[in-house]
């Protein structure tokens, strides 16, 4: 069981978790209708107009470098179940972000606490639900679960299948198993693509050839095939960090 604690508004639910663990238990869910200073993924911003599901979850128990790195395939395999489950046909892009017709609905924010060693790990989740459209310069590549089905989505709802997706997979990885990752493959965005990157301070280009049993995304540059354990891939010819 999760204990939820709701906000109507807050500055972000991974920065909850992050500032009040020490009180907190393991699984504590931080919810919010809306975040004033939503975080997204290398520093950038996730903006919110009160439409979305968006939500943290806290991990005290059984830490290291290896849950740290699973997590957010763990999440977004979770948020790909969740959303077969209302009907849709997602896809992963590793690690994390899930497509709708090619267009990210989901994007997933792990962050780490380390005072002593890893005290805390957060994963933080912001599901596009009830928007009907997107600005301008990013509508080519977002969309949400109304505009793809024309359904109104209670984000409380939500995140309760959520959860009962997430609890399955989690104890399959605590016991050892890899349905996260099978799940991931079935649903895989970028196999077979053309993908660019920069890779501890390298531009990496090639074809995406799979996902090793660690996660890790195989990428074959025509000389080798490298396992690359995290990233930020491009299918345009840019080198993100
Ligand atoms: C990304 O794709 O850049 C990751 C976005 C993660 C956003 C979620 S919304 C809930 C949680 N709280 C945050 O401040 N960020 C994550």
């Amino acid at each position: 069981m999760h204990k939820i604690i709701p906000f109507q508004s807050i500055d972000s639910t991974n920065s909850y978790l992050k500032e009040n663990f020490k009180s907190l238990a393991e699984g504590d869910v931080c919810f919010s209708l809306h975040q004033t200073g939503g975080k997204g993924r290398r520093g950038r911003v996730w903006q919110d107009e009160g439409k979305d599901l968006l939500f943290s979850i806290l991990f005290l128990e059984g830490l290291n470098e290896k849950l740290a790195l699973a997590l957010p395939l763990l999440s977004g395999a979770a948020v790909a179940q969740t959303l077969v489950g209302l009907g849709f046909d997602p896809k992963i892009k590793w690690p994390n972000d899930v497509l709708l017709n090619d267009k990210k609905c989901c994007g997933i924010l792990v962050e780490g606490v380390s005072e002593t060693s890893i005290d805390a790990i957060i994963s933080g989740i912001g599901i596009n639900l009830n928007e009907d459209s997107f600005p301008e310069d990013i509508a080519y590549k977002a969309t949400s679960l109304h505009i793809q089905s024309g359904l109104i989505y209670d984000p409380k709802e939500v995140l309760s299948l959520f959860l009962k997706e997430f609890d399955e997979l989690y104890e399959d990885y605590k016991r050892g198993g890899k349905r996260y990752l099978t799940l991931i493959r079935e649903r895989f965005y970028l196999l077979g693509k053309e993908v660019y990157l920069n890779y501890h301070n390298e531009n990496l280009s090639g074809s995406v050839e799979g996902i090793d049993d660690e996660g890790s995304l195989l990428l074959n540059d025509g000389k080798r095939v490298h396992h690359l354990i995290s990233g930020e891939v491009s299918l345009e010819k840019t080198y993100k960090r």
